[in-house]
């Protein structure tokens, strides 16, 4: 059984929503932030990412340079540059596998650190076993569509690293790193 204190390497959770925890429609993401797709490349590189098959649909092809572990239930889905895995348990061994294997082998520049990539359906998963949350909060008034868990504000001590004003091509948006205190 996983469980937060027999984890091997630490998962970290990375998200962008706006303030109704909307984080996509579904198949894609709501909005154009190419600022943030740079940082979420800058943060996640070398280490293995797990999503959802609906959030690698959403992308189409494998993220390079990291691990790209895709939760299905089904036994027979596959993609190239994907690594399927039907529980969160196998998720997360393949993740510490992928990551020793690229230490003894020094290919990819590897952090020891997990993310969960999203979408909904993972985080929902995966969450407990997160301390940290790199989130991206977008101003956008958007109210339907896939949502982030709600969090219990209290459990979490939350800094704020980064503000962006909008432009005729992107809404405004900030970074913040939430670290669980509870
Ligand atoms: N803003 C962000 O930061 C962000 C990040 C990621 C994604 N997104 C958005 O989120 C949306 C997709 O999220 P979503 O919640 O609809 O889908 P998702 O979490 O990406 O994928 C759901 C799928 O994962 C598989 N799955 C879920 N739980 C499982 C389990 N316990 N065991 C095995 N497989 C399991 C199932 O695949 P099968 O149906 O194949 O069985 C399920 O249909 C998209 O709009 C995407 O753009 C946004």
């Amino acid at each position: 059984m996983i469980t937060k204190e027999n984890l091997k390497n630490p998962i970290f959770c990375i998200v962008a929503m706006n303030e109704n925890r909307i984080i996509g429609d579904g198949k894609n993401l709501l909005w154009n932030l190419p600022g943030d797709l740079k940082r979420l490349k800058k943060i996640t590189m070398g280490s293995p990412l797990i999503m959802g098959r609906k959030t690698w649909d959403s992308i189409g092809r494998p993220l390079p340079g990291r691990a790209n572990i895709v939760l299905t239930n089904s036994v027979s889905w596959n993609a190239a540059g994907a690594i399927v895995v039907n529980s969160f348990g196998d998720a997360i061994f393949k993740a510490d596998e992928w990551i020793d294997l690229n230490m003894e082998t020094k290919q990819n520049i590897t952090q020891k650190k997990i993310f969960l990539f999203g979408g909904a359906e993972i985080y929902k998963i995966g969450l407990e076993y997160c301390d940290n949350i790199e989130m991206t909060k977008v101003k956008s008034d958007i109210k339907t569509g896939i949502k982030f868990p709600k969090l219990n504000e209290s459990d979490w001590e939350k800094t704020k690293l980064e503000h962006h004003l909008a432009t005729n091509d992107s809404p405004e948006y900030s970074y913040w790193h939430y670290k669980r205190i509870l």
